[in-house]
């Protein structure tokens, strides 16, 4: 079709007062339609001259730029102001479907639906992390954020709500206020239910005028209970896919309790879902310490050649919260601290750490290598595990309620809120070298760290001179995932001064001396990877199913014997039996020495 004559006129504010930056391009690709390049200020309001019938009525102003498509006969659209910063030309009634929408301006446009948007992940980490890598301009040019939940809010109480917890961290610069605004505005709401395939068609529907006929790509957040993953799934993905782009879900764990339910899990997904479209987040893997994990151990030559048996006495993977369930215990009742944090977040920390080099960094690549770890590792013995819960506690005055004072948990609930267990690769690079994993809530600090212990010097000179007993403090590599991220190594030193005496000092990379740049949270990382398709850090199906294949029979085991918890008291270092398990294996907790 030839290119027809065509006059566009705009006004700011008033009919009077012409915008002068509103010009119009045309496409030689499609003469169909044309764009207005993003304009500052935005107008207010605008009107479009058409000298030809077969000229467009409709305009969408989304993101800063307008467009139009061809919409049969009309003279003059006028622009009208929708609610939340989006203005439209009013179609024309023949044209009201949303697929006369066109805008083709070679670009995509991808819209992100936060499913369980009024729920506390979203608040807390998914729209704060959404805001974050919108400042730093890591989202795409053309996005919107969708929350969907059943609660009704209109978007401007999603936006108020949104706006309580995004915070302004990444280099507190200057215009953070505006950015947060212009964020905020590319917030929107729509309520329905989680299995609705009609309410799921209504957000699809908005979702295209909101597209405005780009190709979109759509990535849909389930943050909600798993008992409703499968249903908002399938309404998902069967009313609400893209058309024309990719469609990705992420799913929180847990996936499934044990190797059953989680395959059952597994399988409803993929009635709905391929496997590359399912993206399952262990939001440890983001955290920027156990990313530098492979970095630390393949680019640098002093730590690979050491990275076995040979050298390793064993390996500690600990995990210490110092507050409790509260305000969660009725999720974690059903769950216990094994599988809320050591099938997942330490198991997939001991996968990356044990490793073998992959063949390259692509997704594919480092998982099979975890994948092998894990199916390399022995069944969890039930007398390799020792559980605890924690038991109120009066303090200074204080007192700290214990997990059954919690009113959604069974006041005679045996759920282990601590546990510890010895864990075994039977491979050749790992063979007999234990690795330790602690994890638990109400203890007296709160830590996530993987601790490498050395084996002992042989022959060692300084043993036979200065009695000191060197065997035990040998060298010890600790990476510390949070708080304060570092990575420092332990080495015997002398105590400088004549005499000849030694110590043990820390070489030590503290990451806020070292780094001005803030960490980002690893919800922005994995945000962006899911939205990048990049899978890397994203728990495979095969994984998910060697995982459970490790802890259900020990679950079981310690279920069915309804095996009592050892009790703790609320802010204490936690059982005594994780000492003993750790004895038997000739080793002593890192974190618990006294140089810690
Ligand atoms: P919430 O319990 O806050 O639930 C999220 C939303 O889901 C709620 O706002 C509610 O929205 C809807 N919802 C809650 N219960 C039900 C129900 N029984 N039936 C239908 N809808 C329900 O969960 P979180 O935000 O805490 O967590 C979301 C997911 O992320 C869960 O799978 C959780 O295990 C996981 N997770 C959470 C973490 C956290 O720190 N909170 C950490 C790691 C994982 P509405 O009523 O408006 O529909
Ligand atoms: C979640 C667990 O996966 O991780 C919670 O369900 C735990 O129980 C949380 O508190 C810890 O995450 P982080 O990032 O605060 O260490």
């Amino acid at each position: 079709m030839a290119a027809t004559p065509i006059s566009v006129s705009s006004h700011c504010c008033s009919s009077s007062s012409p915008y002068p930056n509103l010009s119009s391009i045309w496409s030689r690709q499609n003469p169909n339609y044309f764009i207005f390049p993003a304009t500052s200020p935005k107008p207010k309001s605008a009107s479009l001259q058409f000298n030809s019938n077969a000229f467009p009525t409709v305009v969408s102003m989304q993101d800063g730029s307008l467009a139009a498509t061809v919409a049969g006969l009309q003279n003059e659209a006028p622009l009208k102001k929708l609610k939340d910063g989006l203005t439209s030309v009013t179609p024309p009634k023949e044209n009201t479907q949303i697929s006369n929408f066109v805008v083709n301006d070679g670009k995509s446009t991808t819209s992100i639906t936060v499913v369980g948007a009024s729920g506390d992940l979203a608040k807390k980490k998914i729209f704060p992390a959404l805001f974050a890598l919108y400042y730093e301009d890591c989202l795409p040019e053309h996005f919107t954020i969708f929350g969907y939940a059943r609660s009704k809010m209109t978007d401007a109480e999603l936006r108020n709500m949104v706006s309580k917890t995004l915070t302004c961290r990444i280099d507190k610069r200057e215009n953070c206020d505006e950015k947060m605004e212009q964020f905020l505005q590319r917030c929107f709401y729509h309520s329905g239910q989680y299995d609705s395939q009609e309410n799921f068609a209504e957000l699809d529907k908005i979702l295209k005028e909101h597209e405005a006929g780009r190709i979109s790509n759509r990535l849909f957040y389930l943050s909600i209970p798993p008992n409703i993953f499968v249903d908002a799934v399938k309404c998902a993905s069967l009313s609400a896919s893209a058309s024309a782009g990719w469609t990705r879900v992420i799913v929180e764990k847990p996936f499934g309790r044990d190797s059953e339910s989680s395959a059952a899990l597994t399988k409803s997904l993929k009635q709905y879902l391929n496997e590359d479209q399912i993206f399952r987040i262990d939001h440890y893997l983001g955290k920027e310490l156990v990313e530098n994990l492979s970095v630390l151990r393949f680019s640098n030559l002093i730590f690979e050649p050491l990275w076995s048996r040979q050298y390793i006495r064993n390996v500690q993977l600990i995990f210490s919260e110092d507050f409790g369930t509260e305000g969660r215990g009725g999720y974690f009742d059903h769950y216990g601290i094994m599988r809320d944090i050591m099938q997942n977040h330490l198991l997939q920390i001991l996968a990356l750490f044990a490793m073998e080099t992959p063949v390259s960094l692509d997704a594919e690549d480092i998982r099979n290598e975890k994948v092998k770890v894990l199916r390399s590792m022995r069944p969890i013995r039930v007398d390799d595990v020792i559980i605890g819960q924690y038991k109120s506690h009066t303090k200074g005055g204080d007192s700290y309620p214990g997990y059954t004072d919690d009113k959604t948990v069974l006041k005679d609930s045996l759920t282990p809120t601590f546990a510890a267990a010895a864990l075994f690769i039977d491979n050749a690079r790992w063979d007999g070298v234990p690795f330790l994993m602690k994890a638990g809530k109400a203890l007296h600090d709160k830590r996530a760290e993987i601790r490498v212990q050395f084996r002992h010097v042989p022959g060692n000179l300084y043993n036979r001179n200065f009695g000191t007993d060197l065997d035990l403090a040998t060298n010890e590599l600790v990476i510390r995932v949070q708080p304060d991220e570092a990575i420092y190594l332990k080495i015997n030193n002398k105590v400088p001064g004549l005499g000849m005496r030694l110590d043990r000092s820390n070489l030590n990379l503290l990451y806020k001396a070292r780094y001005s740049k803030e960490i980002p949270d690893a919800y922005e990382r994995l945000l962006l990877d899911a939205v990048e398709g990049e899978r890397r850090l994203f728990i495979r199906s095969d994984e998910l199913d060697a995982a459970w294949a490790l802890f259900t029979p020990v679950l079981k085991d310690l279920e069915e014997k309804k095996k009592i918890p050892e009790y703790y008291p609320y802010g204490s270092r936690g059982p005594v039996g994780a000492h003993y398990l750790a004895a038997r294996y000739n080793v002593k907790w890192g974190d618990l020495g006294v140089d810690e």
